[in-house]
């Protein structure tokens, strides 16, 4: 069941190109138009949507996070990201016209579940990104998109991750092309680099021995940051969870921006700092402001360790390492962005002989509040 690898995360990580593309499967049709037929929520009642709030826990909070760029960005719908268990207790304001999004790997995280019924109970409408077919999450809910990643037995989460990503993408694309926001022919262009990813994702496995190698020799680090912007700060985060998680190590990510707002305090020398380069083909610059900030870094005596596009070598020269992700549109970067840090994170725990499917004290899926 291991498919021969020596733990189900690995494994599952190196599911990630069929995760990925078992979920864009069978959501076009022949004139390439996105069908969401599952979603089981009216057309009309969508298009009248004023505000999406996306409510999860944990890693499916980050695929939230980036949800929300990339929704925004295509339809210029409100998208606001909030845990579940902050979410409920704050008084939020929801109504009808506010369409809650929960991301949910097992369909059945407590903190979500409440979440969602709560915002049921205020009048919204309910959609669930869920990995889990007929879980009570999406059993509860107006609408479902599934994701097609398959079973994911390892405790943290890498693939349904992706998938979760990848389908809020759908989402997005869907709504925008409901709602008249964006042309035909740039939906389909968007969907053809999503069909790319999963080849591209395949490299980054091919090319694991890089990134395997520079996390056993990193194994007695005592604490590892993660810098990113834009899309690149939900993958920053995620970086970072995977490392507490499995590997136990002080870890931490933040928005790269706000580096000289606090951040930059902590770093000395031999700081390892992993920074999540944007696209040099990027808008507004955000590439030369991250080049800024590894030099700053860099100022201070850390190690940038920093995942770049390919053909990106303005940042080799500021880093004691370069993963290469493979290009693609800077909305879709965190289907790559993310990989090599999930084998970092995998391959430094089992370095220290840690238990990478079970870390101690959690749980696959938290039922309880
Ligand atoms: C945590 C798991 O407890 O729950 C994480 O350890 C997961 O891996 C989080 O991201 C949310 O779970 P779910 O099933 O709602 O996606």
């Amino acid at each position: 069941e291991k498919d021969g690898y020596d733990t189900f995360m690995e494994k599952e990580i190196n599911d990630q190109p069929k995760a990925v593309e078992d979920t864009l499967l069978g959501r076009t049709d022949a004139s390439g138009r996105l069908i969401l037929d599952e979603l089981r929520i009216d057309a009309e009642e969508l298009k009248g949507i004023a505000k999406i709030i996306v409510l999860a826990c944990g890693t499916a909070a980050y695929a939230g996070m980036v949800a929300k760029y990339a929704i925004e960005h295509w339809t210029r719908i409100p998208v606001e990201v909030e845990l579940a268990h902050e979410f409920r207790y704050r008084d939020p304001i929801i109504d009808e016209n506010t369409l809650i999004v929960s991301v949910s790997q097992s369909g059945e995280t407590m903190d979500t579940l409440m979440a969602v019924r709560y915002a049921k109970e205020q009048g919204a409408r309910t959609l669930a990104i869920c990995n889990t077919n007929g879980s009570t999450i999406p059993r509860e809910s107006d609408a479902v998109l599934y994701t097609h990643a398959g079973p994911e037995i390892a405790v943290a989460s890498t693939k349904a991750f992706l998938a979760q990503i990848t389908a809020a993408y759908l989402l997005g694309l869907y709504l925008a092309q409901l709602r008249g926001q964006m042309f035909t022919g740039e939906i389909q262009d968007i969907l053809a680099d999503l069909h790319k990813i999963p080849g591209k994702i395949q490299q980054i496995l091919d090319n694991a021995d890089q990134i395997k190698d520079l996390a056993r020799a990193m194994a007695d680090s005592p604490s590892v940051l993660f810098l990113g912007r834009h899309v690149g700060y939900p993958v920053a985060m995620e970086g970072a969870l995977k490392l507490k998680e499995l590997a136990y190590i002080h870890a931490e990510g933040f928005a790269a921006g706000e580096l000289k707002h606090g951040p930059i305090a902590l770093i000395e020398d031999g700081q390892p700092v992993f920074v999540v380069v944007p696209s040099p083909r990027g808008r507004d610059s955000l590439h030369g402001k991250v080049v800024s900030n590894i030099q700053e870094v860099r100022a201070r005596g850390a190690n940038a360790i920093t995942v770049a596009e390919e053909g990106d070598d303005s940042v080799t020269e500021f880093s004691s390492t370069v993963f290469f992700v493979p290009e693609t549109q800077p909305l879709l970067m965190p289907l790559l962005a993310t990989v090599p840090l999930q084998i970092f994170a995998c391959a430094l725990a089992s370095e220290k002989g840690y238990d990478v499917d079970q870390p101690r004290n959690l749980a696959k899926s938290v039922t309880v509040e």
